[in-house]
């Protein structure tokens, strides 16, 4: 079975220019504020206190990088990075924060040539969203390559999460040529792991 045998915390930045140096492959989670992303790395490393989380939006305000060593059940090891980022939509943030935030991010995902691919979540309770849908397209414009983690499926019954996820993929359809690759996951449940981890050993070479 594969997992995650050791995962610690490295560095924070605001600039992309200072992140680490490294030869592996770099995983980035983002997504709107309080989706989920910091609580859904700790759950796939199986480490509480790893990425910090919060019940009020807003609380990851950096670029964080983890450092992760995953085994598959042949105890053949593979390290990789992952980053954990501040959320888009976050309301109380004044304009001048909201477009220093935006910068960062936008930098970070076009400029650094270490990242591999992007987790984008997406909050499971709520039909599509417009935010979510011009980020997917900003992702677009930019050629950054991404699949979808639907998040907190336990929080509504099955039949409106699946709803939820059609509703999203007919919104997408309408533009997109290509369909995502998706993931559904809950921490509170404790699933959608395994798919997750299974994606992560195939993409590492
Ligand atoms: P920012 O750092 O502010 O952008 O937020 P985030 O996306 O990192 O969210 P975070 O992981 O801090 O979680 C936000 C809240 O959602 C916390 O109260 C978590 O406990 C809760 N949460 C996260 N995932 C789940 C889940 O799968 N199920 C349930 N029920 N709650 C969850
Ligand atoms: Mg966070």
């Amino acid at each position: 079975m594969i997992h995650i045998f050791d995962a610690n915390f490295v560095i924070s930045n605001t600039n992309y220019l200072n992140c680490p140096k490294h030869n592996f492959a770099e995983f980035a989670f983002i997504g709107r504020s309080n989706v989920g992303k910091s609580s859904l790395i700790n759950f796939l490393c199986n480490k509480k206190k790893l990425a910090k989380t919060s019940a009020t939006p807003g609380k990851t305000q950096l670029i964080n990088h983890f450092l992760i060593h995953l085994m598959d059940g042949q105890k053949k090891g593979k390290n990789f990075f992952l980053t954990d980022l501040p959320g888009y939509g976050y309301a109380k943030k004044s304009m001048k924060d909201r477009k220093s935030w935006s910068k960062m991010i936008e930098d970070y995902l076009t400029k650094r040539k270490e990242l591999t691919h992007s987790f984008v979540l997406i909050d499971s309770r709520l039909p599509p969203q417009k935010i979510d849908l011009e980020f997917l397209s900003y992702l677009d414009d930019w050629k950054i390559q991404f699949s979808i983690i639907f998040t907190k499926t336990d929080k509504e019954k099955p039949a409106k999460v699946e709803k939820n996820i059609q509703l999203f993929f007919d919104e997408l359809k309408k533009t997109w040529q290509f369909l995502p690759r998706y993931f559904t996951t809950s921490v509170e449940l404790k699933k959608g792991d395994k798919e997750i981890l299974e994606f992560l050993f195939n993409k590492i070479i």
